[in-house]
């Protein structure tokens, strides 16, 4: 097993303000892990550090990619080692097309709507129409998931942060968004041959009915407070609530250590 991500005791400030404390955690190459988590408790925040954002001071410990120490690396190098992420709350562009950002991501020299662009497109239900349009300018939620993932579909990364594909999508589209996530991950092939490495944020878990992941973390008050198998997970938080299921989760780890 080779480790794609390890984050040890990492602690951030967000002005000023601690936000994430001796998180730790390791992804490995070929891995899917799913975070869940109360409002404000910290996910994005971590994904956001990971990617290197300037507002999210680290304040104590380390983030090594790919064996590669990225703490003091500005987001550019971290994408360019292999990182991608679909945003929670992407900006609005003005005056950048959506075709242009996904020609952009794939590192094409083209700068026009062509036939590989569209195909493109079509997998995720996206018209020509719509890659003419300005970067989620007036997008409904559901399109907004829908064109950051074409975006990630174009760029291909080898690890792949996910803030929420799912929020405010409807049955349909979230079964072809977890299946193209499913492609982009290396769900579809042998865990042998998985390449790719993934971390996704969800509220409602219903994405994971569609795309299969190797381990499940709770996250409270900035920390991983525990972590599981995601089925197990899954179904304790559904029936008791973030605070009792980690209560549980400590107290099953305590007998087995027993
Ligand atoms: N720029 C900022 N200034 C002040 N506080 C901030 C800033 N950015 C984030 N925070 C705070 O950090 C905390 C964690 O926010 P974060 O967005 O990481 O939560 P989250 O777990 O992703 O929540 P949600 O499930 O609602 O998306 C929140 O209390 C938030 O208000
Ligand atoms: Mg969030």
């Amino acid at each position: 097993m080779v480790v794609m991500l390890e984050i040890k005791d990492l602690t951030v400030e967000v002005e000023g303000k601690e936000i994430l404390r001796d998180l730790n955690l390791n992804i490995e190459r070929g891995e899917v892990h799913v975070l869940f988590g109360p409002n404000g408790c910290g996910k994005t925040t971590l994904l956001m550090t990971i990617l290197g954002f300037p507002n999210y001071k680290v304040t104590r410990g380390s983030i090594t990619f790919k064996g590669v120490d990225i703490i003091n690396l500005p987001t550019n190098e971290r994408v360019k080692l292999g990182m991608g992420m679909s945003f929670q709350h992407p900006p609005e562009i003005r005056g950048v097309k959506l075709g242009d950002m996904v020609n952009i991501a794939q590192g094409r020299k083209e700068e026009k709507i062509d036939e590989d662009l569209i195909a493109l497109a079509k997998r995720l239900n996206i018209s020509v129409d719509f890659l003419n349009r300005d970067v989620n300018l007036g997008f409904s939620g559901g399109e907004v998931k829908r064109s950051e993932i074409l975006q990630l579909l174009a760029q291909s990364p080898d690890f792949i942060m996910f803030d929420e594909p799912d929020s405010g999508v409807d049955v349909e589209n979230i079964e072809l968004i977890g299946g193209i996530m499913s492609e982009l991950l290396d769900r579809n092939k042998r865990p042998s041959k998985r390449k790719k490495a993934g971390l996704i944020i969800t509220h409602s878990g219903s994405i994971m009915r569609y795309i299969k992941a190797d381990r499940a973390h709770v996250m409270l008050e900035g920390r991983i407070a525990c972590s599981g198998m995601p089925d197990e997970i899954t179904k304790n938080i559904m029936e008791n609530g973030f605070e009792k299921c980690v209560e549980l989760c400590k107290r099953s780890e305590e007998v087995g250590a027993e």
